[in-house]
Protein backbone atom coordinates (compact mmCIF):
# COMPACT_ATOMS: atom_id res chain seq x y z
CA UNK A 1 0.00 0.00 0.00
CA UNK A 2 1.64 3.21 -1.22
CA UNK A 3 0.75 7.31 -1.84
CA UNK A 4 0.91 7.69 -5.06
CA UNK A 5 1.43 11.05 -6.70
CA UNK A 6 -2.17 12.20 -8.00
CA UNK A 7 -2.02 13.09 -11.93
CA UNK A 8 -2.85 16.98 -12.78
CA UNK A 9 -4.80 18.13 -16.32
CA UNK A 10 -2.40 18.09 -18.71
CA UNK A 11 -0.73 14.40 -18.18
CA UNK A 12 -2.06 12.58 -21.27
CA UNK A 13 -3.47 9.62 -19.15
CA UNK A 14 -6.06 11.53 -17.90
CA UNK A 15 -7.28 12.10 -21.64
CA UNK A 16 -7.22 8.47 -22.63
CA UNK A 17 -10.32 5.85 -22.85
CA UNK A 18 -8.82 3.05 -20.18
CA UNK A 19 -9.01 -0.39 -20.47
CA UNK A 20 -11.67 -3.38 -19.45
CA UNK A 21 -10.52 -4.88 -16.09
CA UNK A 22 -10.09 -8.60 -17.38
CA UNK A 23 -9.75 -10.08 -13.85
CA UNK A 24 -11.45 -8.08 -10.58
CA UNK A 25 -9.97 -10.55 -8.40
CA UNK A 26 -6.61 -10.25 -9.07
CA UNK A 27 -3.93 -9.71 -6.48
CA UNK A 28 -3.03 -7.14 -9.08
CA UNK A 29 -5.92 -5.16 -8.96
CA UNK A 30 -6.40 -5.47 -5.59
CA UNK A 31 -3.13 -3.92 -5.05
CA UNK A 32 -3.95 -1.22 -7.42
CA UNK A 33 -7.14 -0.60 -5.00
CA UNK A 34 -4.98 -0.27 -2.10
CA UNK A 35 -2.82 2.79 -3.84
CA UNK A 36 -5.57 4.25 -4.90
CA UNK A 37 -7.57 3.92 -1.34
CA UNK A 38 -4.13 5.48 0.38
CA UNK A 39 -3.60 8.60 -1.97
CA UNK A 40 -7.50 9.03 -2.22
CA UNK A 41 -7.50 9.47 1.93
CA UNK A 42 -4.52 10.94 1.84
CA UNK A 43 -6.15 13.90 -0.13
CA UNK A 44 -9.02 14.07 1.21
CA UNK A 45 -10.85 12.82 -2.12
CA UNK A 46 -14.55 11.67 -2.54
CA UNK A 47 -13.57 9.61 -5.00
CA UNK A 48 -10.52 8.76 -7.43
CA UNK A 49 -10.41 6.42 -10.60
CA UNK A 50 -7.35 4.66 -11.82
CA UNK A 51 -6.22 6.96 -14.05
CA UNK A 52 -5.93 9.50 -11.76
CA UNK A 53 -2.58 7.36 -10.32
CA UNK A 54 -1.24 7.12 -13.80
CA UNK A 55 -3.11 3.28 -14.54
CA UNK A 56 -5.42 3.28 -17.38
CA UNK A 57 -7.57 0.66 -16.05
CA UNK A 58 -11.70 1.27 -15.37
CA UNK A 59 -11.83 1.05 -11.69
CA UNK A 60 -13.25 3.51 -9.60
CA UNK A 61 -13.91 4.43 -5.85
CA UNK A 62 -16.15 6.95 -4.40
CA UNK A 63 -17.97 7.13 -0.82
CA UNK A 64 -21.61 6.70 -2.07
CA UNK A 65 -24.26 8.61 0.38
CA UNK A 66 -26.84 5.76 0.08
CA UNK A 67 -29.46 6.96 2.47
CA UNK A 68 -29.00 10.84 2.00
CA UNK A 69 -28.33 11.40 -1.75
CA UNK A 70 -27.64 14.60 -1.74
CA UNK A 71 -25.06 14.81 1.23
CA UNK A 72 -21.97 16.00 0.88
CA UNK A 73 -20.90 14.78 4.54
CA UNK A 74 -18.88 11.70 4.17
CA UNK A 75 -20.48 10.74 7.41
CA UNK A 76 -22.84 7.84 6.43
CA UNK A 77 -21.57 7.41 3.11
CA UNK A 78 -20.83 3.72 1.93
CA UNK A 79 -17.49 3.49 0.57
CA UNK A 80 -17.56 1.54 -3.27
CA UNK A 81 -15.08 0.09 -5.53
CA UNK A 82 -16.74 -0.15 -9.23
CA UNK A 83 -14.76 -2.31 -12.44
CA UNK A 84 -15.73 -1.93 -15.61
CA UNK A 85 -19.02 0.70 -14.52
CA UNK A 86 -21.70 0.40 -16.82
CA UNK A 87 -23.90 3.95 -16.22
CA UNK A 88 -27.49 4.04 -18.27
CA UNK A 89 -29.43 7.33 -17.36
CA UNK A 90 -32.95 6.66 -15.48
CA UNK A 91 -33.65 10.80 -15.29
CA UNK A 92 -31.62 12.93 -17.65
CA UNK A 93 -32.84 16.46 -16.23
CA UNK A 94 -29.36 18.32 -15.58
CA UNK A 95 -28.68 20.05 -13.06
CA UNK A 96 -25.82 22.67 -11.79
CA UNK A 97 -24.03 21.66 -8.89
CA UNK A 98 -20.16 22.68 -7.74
CA UNK A 99 -17.49 19.89 -8.81
CA UNK A 100 -13.93 19.91 -7.99
CA UNK A 101 -11.65 17.28 -8.83
CA UNK A 102 -7.86 15.57 -7.57
CA UNK A 103 -6.53 16.07 -10.70
CA UNK A 104 -7.90 19.84 -11.16
CA UNK A 105 -6.58 21.10 -8.08
CA UNK A 106 -7.75 24.46 -6.22
CA UNK A 107 -10.29 24.85 -8.55
CA UNK A 108 -13.59 24.54 -8.46
CA UNK A 109 -16.74 24.69 -11.09
CA UNK A 110 -20.54 24.16 -11.81
CA UNK A 111 -21.14 21.21 -13.59
CA UNK A 112 -24.52 20.02 -15.37
CA UNK A 113 -25.06 16.58 -14.71
CA UNK A 114 -28.34 13.87 -15.11
CA UNK A 115 -30.34 13.84 -12.37
CA UNK A 116 -31.32 10.38 -11.43
CA UNK A 117 -28.71 7.23 -12.90
CA UNK A 118 -28.22 3.39 -12.70
CA UNK A 119 -24.95 2.22 -12.19
CA UNK A 120 -23.59 -1.54 -12.72
CA UNK A 121 -20.27 -2.96 -12.35
CA UNK A 122 -18.08 -5.07 -9.93
CA UNK A 123 -16.74 -5.35 -6.60
CA UNK A 124 -13.20 -6.59 -5.99
CA UNK A 125 -14.79 -9.88 -5.00
CA UNK A 126 -16.34 -10.21 -8.70
CA UNK A 127 -19.88 -9.58 -6.67
CA UNK A 128 -22.30 -7.74 -8.94
CA UNK A 129 -22.97 -3.67 -7.58
CA UNK A 130 -26.34 -2.52 -8.92
CA UNK A 131 -27.56 0.72 -7.82
CA UNK A 132 -30.17 4.09 -8.40
CA UNK A 133 -28.39 7.09 -7.62
CA UNK A 134 -29.60 10.42 -7.63
CA UNK A 135 -28.39 14.23 -6.20
CA UNK A 136 -24.82 14.51 -5.74
CA UNK A 137 -24.70 10.35 -5.40
CA UNK A 138 -25.17 10.29 -8.63
CA UNK A 139 -23.22 13.53 -9.80
CA UNK A 140 -19.84 11.51 -8.11
CA UNK A 141 -20.76 8.37 -10.07
CA UNK A 142 -20.49 10.05 -13.28
CA UNK A 143 -17.69 12.75 -12.61
CA UNK A 144 -15.27 9.44 -11.39
CA UNK A 145 -16.23 7.56 -14.23
CA UNK A 146 -15.70 10.59 -17.18
CA UNK A 147 -12.13 9.80 -16.24
CA UNK A 148 -11.94 6.67 -17.43
CA UNK A 149 -13.44 7.97 -20.80
CA UNK A 150 -10.46 10.96 -20.65
CA UNK A 151 -13.25 13.44 -19.35
CA UNK A 152 -11.85 15.92 -16.78
CA UNK A 153 -15.52 18.14 -15.37
CA UNK A 154 -14.70 21.21 -17.30
CA UNK A 155 -15.01 19.86 -20.08
CA UNK A 156 -18.75 19.10 -18.76
CA UNK A 157 -18.77 22.82 -17.97
CA UNK A 158 -21.33 24.99 -19.76
CA UNK A 159 -20.37 28.20 -18.30
CA UNK A 160 -16.81 28.92 -17.87
CA UNK A 161 -17.84 31.54 -16.12
CA UNK A 162 -18.08 29.72 -12.91
CA UNK A 163 -14.25 28.29 -13.09
CA UNK A 164 -12.56 29.58 -9.65
CA UNK A 165 -10.02 29.45 -7.43
CA UNK A 166 -11.36 27.54 -4.00
CA UNK A 167 -8.91 30.30 -2.37
CA UNK A 168 -9.94 33.23 -4.09
CA UNK A 169 -11.60 36.09 -1.96
CA UNK A 170 -15.28 35.41 -2.44
CA UNK A 171 -16.94 31.75 -0.58
CA UNK A 172 -18.44 29.39 -3.21
CA UNK A 173 -22.28 29.71 -2.84
CA UNK A 174 -24.09 26.93 -3.34
NI1 LIG B 1 -11.99 13.87 -10.57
Amino acid sequence: MAIRPILRMGAPVLRAVAAPVADVTAPAIRALADDMLDTMAAAGGRGLAAPQIGVSLRLVMFWAPLADPDSRSRDHAVFTILANPVLELVDPVEVEDWEGCLSVPGLAGRVPRARGLRYRGLDLDGAVVDRLATGFHARVVAHECDHLDGILYPQRMTDLGTLRFLDAADPVQD
